[in-house]
């Protein structure tokens, strides 16, 4: 199988890549469950723009400098944040559905933004932009689109990447797709951790991908930890979204008291960070809730109808229940490293979106700037990609070793619980240097026996396994190399 332009991922910034760039080329779009299945599909707070008269853009800059202690790339910040408006106009335009307030755009507010600039549609907002880029996507005839289609290693020849290496999880069977320009969009590596409010896929495929090949990675220590996640025995790790505090709730220990009134100014609308670990650190004395039961309970169920209707079914009624909440892992502000036009350091692959590291985010991402950044990374990508793809001649017909393509069933179940219990336990919320430093011998040899599995045959679970295991050593590794606490990094002693 050959294209102009290899896409690995279906979420936002690969569909919006692949629909743009389709006006120049042939593109395939893998992606290892349906099209539909990514982080951005469960996105819920929104994407954040300068909208209002008396917002600016300077403003949104500085949150989200702040949010990143300043260690952000001061021209990816400024780029994203002054391409958003159009973002928002340009989803406007393929039919994208946000929330209005008698025609105007309603705007909600999350953490660390000093204004209210969140366009958002309900609280389903990442679902509604997915809904509309595939109805255009899956129209294209220049778009072919594989699902069930699992991306296990880059095709590299001559240190240039020429495809991927791809395993059909319904056929069991592994496919070469060779391509002049391969662009990751794979999303990042929450699974990695126990607590997550990630879907499933999201293993670190690409990051683990392209750091085998060669690629610069960097901020893996940069995890985002949610700080309003449900904790409640036996029932999933799902992300209650930070507008829920944006729109008026508070947080509440085992006694009611509000503890974020003497954590910070911005009380529940702090940073993230500091949020999670204030939550953290209550919890040691007893569950910690979410509770927005002084709103009316018609405005709840009109403003939150997915997140209501999901904790219905989860026994918590959110206009008058308190809701108990846990942080939980949520977001890889590091990634693979790319300049501002969407390039590698590996000649023919390109990245963004989670995927990717493009200094936006500094050591802490601000809430809803993700959304954006895959917005107008991917669109900042297209030129850069067409033009190298047009001056590829023909896409080399790389082979690989036989012996790489075989299937095997094993079933190392153990082994990935094992991984995100280490990384949840030593890798989390606090770090300690003693601790990492164990880890990081643990997790190598867990690499090692998953080495040894795969020279015997692959599978879908022993691929994401191992990704799993490459992205932990990678965060630990970080982890270890930055002293100082900084944004999600911290470190107690
Ligand atoms: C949320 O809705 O709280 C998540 C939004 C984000 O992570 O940007």
């Amino acid at each position: 199988m050959t294209y102009d332009f290899l896409v690995i991922g279906s979420g936002i910034s690969g569909l919006n890549f692949a629909l743009d760039a389709a006006e120049h080329g042939t593109v395939a779009i893998v992606t290892k469950k349906e099209l539909m299945e990514s982080n951005s599909n469960y996105a819920q707070g929104g994407i954040a723009a300068v909208l209002d008269s008396h917002d600016s853009f300077d403003a949104h800059v500085a949150d989200t400098l702040t949010a990143g202690c300043h260690i952000n790339d001061l021209e990816a910040v400024t780029l994203t944040v002054t391409h958003a408006p159009a973002q928002i106009q340009k989803l406007i335009d393929i039919g994208v559905g946000f929330s209005r307030k008698k025609e105007i755009l309603s705007l909600t507010q999350e953490g660390g933004h000093s204004a209210r600039r969140i366009a958002h549609a309900h609280d389903a907002t990442g679902k509604e932009i997915e809904r509309a880029l595939i109805f255009h996507v899956r129209q294209h005839q220049n778009i072919h689109i594989f699902e069930s289609h699992l991306a296990v290693d880059l095709l590299m020849q001559d240190g240039v990447c020429k495809g991927a290496e791809v395993l059909h999880t319904e056929k069991k069977e592994i496919e070469l797709f060779r391509a002049k320009a391969t662009i990751l969009a794979s999303g990042g590596a929450g699974q990695v951790f126990e607590r997550n409010c990630n879907p499933s896929v999201a293993t670190g495929d690409g990051i683990a991908m392209a750091a085998r090949a060669g690629a610069e990675i960097r901020d893996m220590e940069f995890i985002q930890f949610h700080p309003t996640a449900l904790a409640l025995e036996g029932k999933p790790t799902f992300l209650l979204s930070e507008t829920i505090r944006g729109e008026g709730a508070i947080l509440v220990n085992a006694k009611g008291e509000r503890f974020m009134e003497s954590q910070h100014e911005l009380k529940e609308l702090a940073p993230r960070d500091i949020v999670a670990r204030a939550i953290y650190a209550e919890m040691k004395h007893g569950p910690v809730y979410l509770d927005i039961t002084h709103r009316e309970s018609a405005y709840i169920k009109a403003r939150f109808p997915y997140i209501y209707e999901q904790l219905w079914w989860y026994g918590i009624k959110m206009d008058k229940d308190r809701i108990p909440v846990a942080p939980a892992a949520h977001y890889t502000c590091g990634g693979v490293h790319t300049n501002l036009k969407g390039e590698t350091n590996i000649p023919g692959l390109f990245a963004f979106g989670e995927v990717a590291h493009t200094g936006v985010h500094g050591a802490n991402r601000l809430a809803s700037n993700s959304l954006l950044e895959c917005m107008v990374f991917s669109e900042q990508t297209v030129p850069t990609a067409v033009a190298y793809v047009q001056d590829v001649e023909h896409v080399n017909h790389v082979e690989i070793d036989s012996r790489n393509m075989v299937y095997k069933k094993t079933d190392i179940h153990a082994i990935k619980k094992e991984i995100q219990k280490i990384m949840w336990e030593h890798v989390g919320i606090i770090r300690h240097e003693n601790e990492l430093k164990k880890t990081l011998q643990k997790l190598k040899s867990i690499q090692t026996t998953l080495e040894k599995l795969q020279k015997e045959g692959k599978n879908e679970m022993l691929v994401e396994t191992k990704n799993l295991a490459d992205v932990a050593i990678l965060i630990t590794k970080a982890a270890i190399e930055r002293k100082e606490s900084i944004g999600c990094h911290f470190i107690a002693d």
